[in-house]
């Protein structure tokens, strides 16, 4: 998982770099480098591996200089060596820079650049924004036109932080979308730039936090802040709490709030170091799925409670749709009362974010005894569930505060996706061409969950209509199915409102009867190949004079005449779209908690991590 820091006063750079990285260091990372201005001249220094690897290269070759930019890298294009580690430079050498994020069109960009001369020196996405600023300099421009210039190639969700040689009383930095923030830290004649607060919190607790499409200009003695488009913006200073756990709350009023914007990178840091873009191949080594166990794998049973089961369900679908192998999705409390049917040809998956769950713990337990072979989506490093498996995904998500889980869901749903096409594969069950397509279809996953974020403030106006509500009922189907439940989960828990979903094809059966003027319906209607069924089911809603809120595809025309809140989310790949179509659920969910003035992080009655049966 990325981090950037950043450095700009009158003491040495460099240690303040390399600690403000160690900082970052709980995300994740599998390369790391820095770059300081030393004596007019760009020293860059970075290899695969740990910090302490980059710590003897500044040792063996010391760098000194009061300006400086470094990074922590989880390889997405290219893998973790020293050519791929970050900071980059351009051909001249006099502009380098760091970056988080992925660039969706990085082929394309590659081929214009390659076409007017440039050598790339790594197979990163990243490299091409540098030789773009790189191009725009040449054009003469200043630093700060020219990565404002540049970023309006890019696609996706970008954090980046550039330095120049010719200009080295600043440093430039953007953000767009979400790929992780981009926070200025304000000292006294010395300022700091970081993805994340912990890397700078030491220096500094005042903050100015770039939001999506702004752009900073940093100097020893303050920063400008403007849009992309060239606007300049008056920036607010916010000080933050003294209190580590407030101070990791940022701009943020709960840490569920947060942990809904992190999704961008958690989705971002989920692909990094498994999809290998080039070849269309899934790599997730931690899992040891041997093409002998994926052979003679006969059923997976997918145990998990709450969240994570939903989650599960999903997974269903798509190892079953992608990889032909029947699946089972078992509440983690059931599994062991029940005597299931297991072998040495089963596989129990446990998903689980906190990978202490006492339940999800026991049903393991009990596949075990019966011969099964274990694996785990795990996000807590180092738990029970990460450590009895003989398998495992870890969620690189980072730390999850608030109780009702959010980036916890969205990131399992990629890594089940990623095995499903990993299992295909060895089990010969999709061809080269289906498997190359599914894996590029990962590589838009963060900048569409970005597009669902970026209308926050429309689904902001539907929670305010739907405060008042007693009860609500969500439906879904097929692959969105799960969706439906987990977004009556998010509102039940947190906002304390009864609500209810359901299998829409389920509706006739009984639940139909419910519907009145004072029942909102949620649908989750996006265009996969369940859609013309949902359709019929926002029309039988409103037939009984339901309130309909849709979850619709941008472009949708037939939707917005017959509901009366659209909830919209951009055209997804279907097996990818319950990474899409919750999100404005888990947003409203958010807002009607808010409006309602409840203790969104801590829900009454609610444990983070439920250890006890
Ligand atoms: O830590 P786990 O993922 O195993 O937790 C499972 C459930 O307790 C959890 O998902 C719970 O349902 C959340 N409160 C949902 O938001």
């Amino acid at each position: 998982m990325c981090g950037i820091v950043g450095y700009i006063g009158q003491k040495d750079a460099t240690p303040i770099v390399l600690n403000g990285l160690k900082r970052l260091e709980y995300r994740g990372y599998d390369s790391a480098g820095l770059a300081i201005l030393e004596n007019g001249q760009i020293e860059v220094r970075r290899d695969a591996g740990k910090l302490e690897r980059l710590a003897s290269l500044v040792q063996e070759s010391p760098l000194h200089g009061q300006v400086g930019i470094g990074h922590t890298r989880w390889a997405t294009h290219g893998e973790p060596n020293a050519h791929n580690a970050h900071p980059h430079l351009g051909m001249t050498g006099d502009v380098v820079l760091v970056h988080n994020g992925i660039v969706e069109n990085y082929l394309d960009l590659k081929e214009e650049l390659k076409e007017e001369g440039v050598v790339f020196n790594s197979e990163t996405d990243t490299e091409v924004i540098i030789h773009l600023v790189e191009r725009y300099l040449g054009a003469g421009r200043t630093l700060e036109e020219a990565v404002r210039a540049a970023l309006l190639h890019l696609r996706g969700a970008h954090g980046i932080v550039v330095l120049s040689k010719d200009e080295p009383d600043k440093i430039v930095a953007a953000r767009m979308g979400n790929a992780g923030g981009v926070v200025i830290g304000v000292g006294d004649g010395e300022m700091y730039i970081a993805s994340d607060l912990p890397a700078i919190l030491e220096h500094t607790r005042d903050m100015v936090f770039l939001e999506s499409r702004q752009m900073a200009v940093v100097t020893r003695s303050g920063v400008k802040v403007s849009t992309l488009e060239g606007q300049e913006l008056l920036h607010e200073v916010q000080t933050v709490s003294w209190d580590p756990v407030s101070a990791e709350k940022g701009e943020y009023r709960h840490f569920m709030h947060k942990e809904i914007h992190e999704q961008v990178r958690s989705l971002t840091d989920t692909i990094a170091g498994r999809v290998d873009f080039d070849h269309g191949r899934i790599n997730l080594p931690k899992l040891n799925l041997t093409p002998e166990l994926a052979e003679r794998i006969e059923r997976i049973y997918i145990v998990a409670c709450g969240t994570a089961a939903y989650a599960g369900m999903v997974g269903k679908v798509l190892i079953e749709r992608i990889a032909r192998v029947p699946v089972e999705v078992d509440i983690g409390s059931e599994f062991r009362y029940r005597d299931p049917i297991v072998d040495e040809n089963t596989v129990a998956l446990a998903i689980s974010q906190s990978g202490e769950t006492a339940d999800t713990l026991a049903a393991l337990e009990e596949a075990r005894q019966k011969g099964a072979t274990l694996w785990s989506i795990v996000n807590a490093i180092g738990s029970q569930a990460m450590r009895v498996a003989d398998g495992f995904i870890s969620m690189q998500v980072g730390p999850e505060i608030g109780v009702a889980s959010t980036k916890a869901y969205t990131a399992p749903l990629v890594d089940l996706y990623m095995l499903a096409v990993h299992l295909a594969e060895l089990r010969g069950v999709i061809n080269e061409w289906e498997r190359k397509g599914l894996v590029a279809d990962l590589r838009l996953v963060p900048d569409l969950a970005g597009r669902c974020l970026d209308r926050e403030a429309e689904i902001e106006k539907v929670a305010q209509a739907l405060v008042e509500v007693r009860s609500a009922l969500y439906l879904g189907r097929g692959v969105n199915m799960p969706t439906a439940y987990e977004g009556a989960l998010k509102l039940k828990e947190i906002s304390y409102i009864h609500a209810e979903g359901y299998p829409a094809g389920e509706m006739k059966h009984g639940p139909i009867a419910l519907i009145d003027a004072d029942m909102p319906v949620v649908v989750v209607a996006p265009r996969d190949p369940w859609y013309e069924k949902m359709f019929s089911q926002i029309e039988q809603a409103k037939a009984r004079g339901g309130r309909v809120i849709a979850v619709a595809t941008e472009g949708d025309e037939r939707i917005p005449p017959i509901a009366d809140h659209v909830l919209w989310v951009p055209e997804t790949p279907w097996m990818l779209s319950p990474v899409t179509t919750v999100i404005p659920l888990q947003i409203l969910a958010y807002h009607i908690a808010a409006l309602r003035g409840l203790d969104i992080d801590q829900p009454r009655n609610l444990a983070k991590s439920v250890t006890v049966e």
